[in-house]
């Protein structure tokens, strides 16, 4: 039986995820989504166009590749629907390629209302969320109340979303928040229809038998494993498991089948949305990391928060995450500084720690170790040999201290923009 291999996210999410599985497809005959929706912006340019896709598997564009939005994942039908007219426009009919789990949840207009009436509640200690109904929808699922896929099937469907849609209204009665549902929903039951044309099948099985039948799978996360619900940042974090342990829960496979794990993180760090990030600039370096490495978010298009690489950060998430691989994206970004800064450790009062503390907050204080910039332009390069001593020295200091392999290195946003090792 074949092992099934993952890509994911270590920082705070935009890591350059969609990037690396479009480039990765080839290898892979499935392409698997576990966890998230429409919060995820997972940005592909190859052949002089860029899409961003946010429910459906970045592995889409391939030809021959199967591509499968797994139970663990929430979905609204809207905002599948206008990704796959999209898809569709470059690619084709691709409902061939795109299997649905009947176990997936449906993000219902009124989860999206619910988002954005907490998050208005919450004033100043707003967690910055997305808005697209990602914690409510989840909350449902675990509430036991939720809708899925598969019962869009069922004769009793409009009779179930009325009744979750009631649930909904009485809870926005308590908060104080205008709203008016009424387009939306118009085309969300429409959505709804059209999905209907898309094999809903029960991925667990089709996952496991695919894996039995000696087929390649690679399951993609979306967001970071610094927005992990329980290893997060907490309460500023998503409502899903991003980590390797929810590819298990989110598409049915058993712990033993996983095989590698590619992890991924940009050569220095951003957070967009509230909540701790040790390492954040907020000087001219940082606004440069941010104009530079265009860092605005792919699905809301806010300014990112930048900041320097946080190995504390990133060693806590390739613990969790059974790491076996490294991929880096981005240095290209840093090609004309001076110095660069890596922190290794945090002052918290009197006390050096070297690991990610419960409380990750203002009183966390980075220990900086700096490198000399490599003050030339990485862009061209297509292999490892090629690149200046000093950027070297960065990415091997990186491999000792995680004890993991750098694999493969982003150079720019295009597909052929990449050096594999
Ligand atoms: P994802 O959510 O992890 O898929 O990442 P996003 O798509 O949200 O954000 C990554 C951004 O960086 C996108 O705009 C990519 O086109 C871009 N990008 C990816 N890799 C590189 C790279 O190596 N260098 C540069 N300059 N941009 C990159
Ligand atoms: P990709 O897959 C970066 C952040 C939001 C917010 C918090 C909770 O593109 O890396 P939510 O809408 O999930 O309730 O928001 O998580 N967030 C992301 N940040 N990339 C993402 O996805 C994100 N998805 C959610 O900004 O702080
Ligand atoms: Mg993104």
């Amino acid at each position: 039986m074949n092992k099934l291999d993952v890509v994911l996210g270590l920082q705070w999410g935009d890591e350059g995820k969609g990037k690396v599985v479009d480039l990765l497809t080839p290898a892979y005959q499935v392409i698997a989504r576990f966890q998230g929706g429409p919060n995820a912006g997972h940005s592909l340019v190859f052949d002089g166009d860029s899409f961003v896709l946010h429910t459906v598997p970045s592995g889409i564009f391939r030809e021959g590749s199967v591509n499968i939005i797994g139970n663990g994942v929430v979905l609204d039908p809207v905002i599948l629907m206008d990704e796959i007219s999209q898809i569709e426009a470059k690619a084709g009919d691709i409902s061939d390629r795109l299997l649905i789990s009947k176990r997936a949840h449906l993000i219902l207009p009124t989860h999206r209302m619910l988002d954005a009436a907490s998050e208005a509640a919450k004033g100043k200690s707003k967690i910055g969320s997305t808005l697209k109904g990602i914690g409510p929808t989840y909350m449902d699922k675990t509430g036991r109340n939720g809708l899925r896929v598969g019962d869009i099937m069922s004769g009793e469907f409009t009779q179930r979303y009325e009744a979750l849609k009631q649930k909904h209204l009485a809870m926005l009665a308590q908060y104080d928040f205008e709203f008016d549902i009424a387009e939306y929903e118009a085309k969300w039951l429409d959505a709804v229809q059209q999905l209907r044309r898309f094999s809903f099948i029960e991925s667990e099985l089709v996952a496991n038998k695919l894996l039995e039948e000696g087929k390649s799978i690679l399951a993609e996360g979306a967001q970071g494993s610094m927005l992990d619900i329980d290893f997060g940042t907490y309460p500023f974090v998503t409502s899903s498991n991003t980590m390797t342990a929810g590819v298990c829960t989110g598409l049915g496979v058993a712990p033993c089948r996983v095989g590698d794990v590619k992890g991924i993180f940009k050569a220095y760090c951003t957070r967009v949305g509230s909540g701790p990030f040790p390492t954040e600039l907020f000087d001219e370096v940082g606004e440069q990391l941010r104009s530079i490495g265009h860092e605005y978010g792919a699905t809301t298009g806010r300014p990112r928060r930048c900041g320097w690489l946080d190995m504390v950060a990133l060693k806590y998430a390739i613990m969790m995450d059974g790491v076996t691989e490294l991929i880096m994206m981005k240095a290209d970004v840093m090609n004309s500084f001076d110095t660069i800064k890596v922190c290794t450790a945090y002052k918290i009062g009197n006390e050096t720690v070297d690991h990610f503390p419960y409380e990750a907050d203002d009183k966390v204080e980075p220990v900086y170790k700096s490198f000399p910039g490599w003050k030339s332009d990485i862009t061209k390069v297509r292999s490892y040999e090629e690149f200046p001593v000093e950027f070297k020295n960065y990415v091997e200091w990186i491999e000792k201290e995680t004890g993991c392999p750098v694999k493969i290195i982003s150079v720019g946003p295009d597909r052929s923009e990449t050096v594999m090792r």
